[in-house]
């Protein structure tokens, strides 16, 4: 039933037909990727001992294992760019499965929207960098709006992987998707964060929106991975 509700959440959403295809084909392979739910089940464990007060991610985990096995990526990935790293699980998550690489965060550390009252936002950049310390050899932490970090950084092809889970308003999401292209690789793996997320009442708000964009804009050059509460592409061209 919540597959229909989404499905149809999904087209309502103008999503482009890739992406329709891709959130049917990613719920059929539902029990392959169930099959890494070792890797959530040991980054819960990980977060109980540290000091978190939200989960956000660890849903994820199985979906990310199962496109990076697909990808054969392991050693090769070497830059990583995270918007919005809160106190830092999905963070500690990317930095314990990519050993090789190096992780860019940044996040102005101040909270979104939806925050407003969330336990956990005051202390949320004390909390990533307790949570972070045996990782810092690895770790660029950039305390600031994406907006202000994309505006300073020159359109180099860098990273291997940028994870978009910032500021979810739709013109953010998609600014911070269009500067992510330039700053990834071909062959690189970007992934937004929270297509299936309504919290705005105009579905035209949301991040749905904003990634239904970018991908009509960007196909051929993007294509679409796995589509669920995450949109996965890879950049071809
Ligand atoms: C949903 S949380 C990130 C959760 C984190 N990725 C995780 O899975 O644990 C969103 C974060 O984005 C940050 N943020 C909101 N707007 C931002 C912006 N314009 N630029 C950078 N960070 C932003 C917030 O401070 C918050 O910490």
């Amino acid at each position: 039933m919540s597959f229909l509700k989404n499905l149809w959440y999904v087209i309502r959403s103008g999503a482009p037909v890739s992406i329709v295809w891709s959130f049917i084909l990613t719920r059929l392979r539902r029990s392959r990727i169930e099959e890494n739910k070792p890797a959530m089940d040991a980054l819960k464990r990980f977060a109980k001992e540290g000091t978190f007060t939200q989960d956000w991610f660890s849903w994820n985990v199985p979906y990310w294992e199962h496109h990076a096995r697909a990808k054969q990526t392991g050693e090769d990935i070497r830059e990583i760019l995270e918007v919005g790293s809160f106190e830092g699980l999905s963070s500690c998550y990317i930095l314990q499965a990519f050993p090789h690489a190096r992780l860019t965060c940044i996040d102005t550390w101040e909270g979104s929207d939806e925050h407003a009252g969330t336990a956990g936002i005051r202390q949320s950049e004390s909390n990533f960098d307790a949570n972070t310390a045996k990782f810092a050899h690895r770790l660029i932490k950039h305390k600031e709006a994406s907006r202000s970090f994309f505006g300073r950084t020159p359109a180099v092809a860098t990273y291997n992987l940028i994870y978009i889970d910032g500021s979810h308003r739709c013109e953010d999401v998609l600014f911070d998707g269009l500067c992510a292209y330039d700053l990834l690789k071909v062959g690189g793996t970007l992934i937004f964060d929270d297509y299936l997320w309504d919290f705005y009442p105009d579905v035209a708000r949301n991040p749905a929106n904003a990634v239904n964009h970018f991908v009509k804009m960007m196909s051929p050059r993007m294509e679409v991975r796995m589509a669920y509460h995450q949109v996965i592409l890879v950049k071809v061209a």
